[in-house]
């Protein structure tokens, strides 16, 4: 019996999961996909990488402190933004493991294709598009809200590789000027009634989001897997305390 076991693990094909996220951007693995073998499973798409923190596998569960900031560590919303814009490059892939997803109506993630995003904006915004294609962008990322340590990073939103382009969008750089901002830097947005053109991409990038984003509620078990490169990513806001995911960033 545990021969026939190992031969139908070694049978699960992950093609059309693979074949998924190049042709959409993102796919889920049902758990019965990878068989509690998170590590081996995503290593086939990718190596896994250490994260702002240093560890591989990073809790996204509500932890004290963090209330009033939006934050993976907190309940609240986080607006559209691609992982990790500080890194260059940023992850190629991300993943989530829901172990146990909210029950409160919550807790999406929200996913969009940002190349689409930039090419409508070259048809229809040329003048901004230019800009974007001409001038670099300061990023930078507190590790953790409120902690010293920082990265930054002068990129263009569209990078360009041999790997295929890289797109940077952070709705938190955008607004607060870090990709983790503390509660001081909330005080103000920086794209509110601002007449620059990084402000109106946040706007225009915003609203293309909310008009065009999947909203996936991860299933209990089920993993997410997304092309960090390509799509930007947001997070509902929710309420339920038991809500539990691990990450993972893959290269
Ligand atoms: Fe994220």
């Amino acid at each position: 019996m545990s021969d026939q076991g190992i031969a139908f693990k070694a049978d699960v094909s992950l093609g059309h999961r693979h074949e998924e996220l190049s042709a959409r951007g993102w796919t889920v693995l049902t758990a019965d996909e990878f068989d509690d073998d998170v590590v081996g499973t995503l290593q086939q798409f990718g190596p896994i990488i250490p994260q702002f923190n240093g560890q591989t596998a990073f809790a996204i569960t509500r932890k004290p402190g963090y209330e009033d900031l939006p934050y993976s560590q907190s309940m609240n919303g986080i607006g559209p933004h691609t992982e990790a814009p500080v890194y260059a490059p940023p992850p190629r892939y991300l993943a989530l493991h829901c172990h146990q997803q909210a029950t409160c109506g919550g807790g999406h993630t929200g996913l969009v294709d940002g190349y689409q995003f930039l090419a409508l904006l070259e048809r229809t915004e040329p003048q901004l598009h230019q800009w974007l294609v001409e001038t670099p962008v300061e990023f930078v990322a507190t590790a953790k809200p409120g902690e010293a340590a920082q990265r930054r990073v002068k990129e263009y939103i569209l990078t360009p590789t041999q790997d295929g382009d890289i797109l940077r969008f952070s709705y938190n750089q955008f607004h607060y000027g870090d990709v983790n901002p503390c509660k001081e830097d909330l005080q103000q947005s920086l794209v509110a009634n601002s007449p620059s053109p990084l402000a109106r991409f946040a706007v225009l990038g915003e609203a293309y989001f909310l008009e065009h984003n999947t909203p996936v509620l991860i299933p209990d078990g089920c993993l997410l897997i997304w092309d960090n490169w390509r799509m930007i990513h947001a997070r509902s806001r929710y309420n339920d305390p038991a809500r539990n995911l691990t990450r993972y960033w893959l290269a």
